[in-house]
């Protein structure tokens, strides 16, 4: 399991963060070309997505053709095979006070709705 801070810098992700990506997608070691295509090579891991935003965008569809964040980073890990991806969701945060706290509250129902989503995997059955 991955988990991944990524706030959102002017509509996309910070460097540093990129900067990590640049050394993670590497083709012969995280994914690889074929005759069909590309082929990821990191799958079988779940990742977690703590996202947080100044504003709103995952409510409207302007909104999501804007964010190059959380969709980038499904690009990203999908390419390199990882289908598992879970978004936790902090936006709105710099909206005030009322929508930061709202953010953090439909963050923290992303955290409890994971973890019941967890509970009841067949993984989580085995380790127990
Ligand atoms: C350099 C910089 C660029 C930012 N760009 C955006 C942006 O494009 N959209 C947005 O909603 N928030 C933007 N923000 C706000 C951050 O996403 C926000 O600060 C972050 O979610 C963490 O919240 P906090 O500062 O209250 O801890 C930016 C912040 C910084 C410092």
């Amino acid at each position: 399991m991955i988990v991944v801070g990524a706030t959102l810098y002017n509509f996309a992700i910070p460097s540093q963060l990129k900067a990590w990506i640049d050394r993670l997608v590497q083709a012969g070691r995280t994914f690889q070309y074929t005759e069909k295509g590309p082929q990821g090579l990191a799958g079988g891991k779940i990742v977690i997505v703590a996202s947080t935003r100044g504003g709103v965008y995952s409510t409207s569809e302007g909104g999501r053709a804007m964010e190059h964040q959380e969709s980038y980073l499904q690009t990203v890990f999908g390419f390199l095979g990882i289908t598992d991806i879970r978004f936790v969701r902090a936006e709105g945060l710099a909206m005030g006070e009322v929508h930061r706290a709202r953010a953090i509250t439909a963050a923290e129902l992303d955290i409890r709705a994971l973890v019941t989503e967890a509970a009841n995997e067949p993984s989580a059955a085995r380790a127990a």
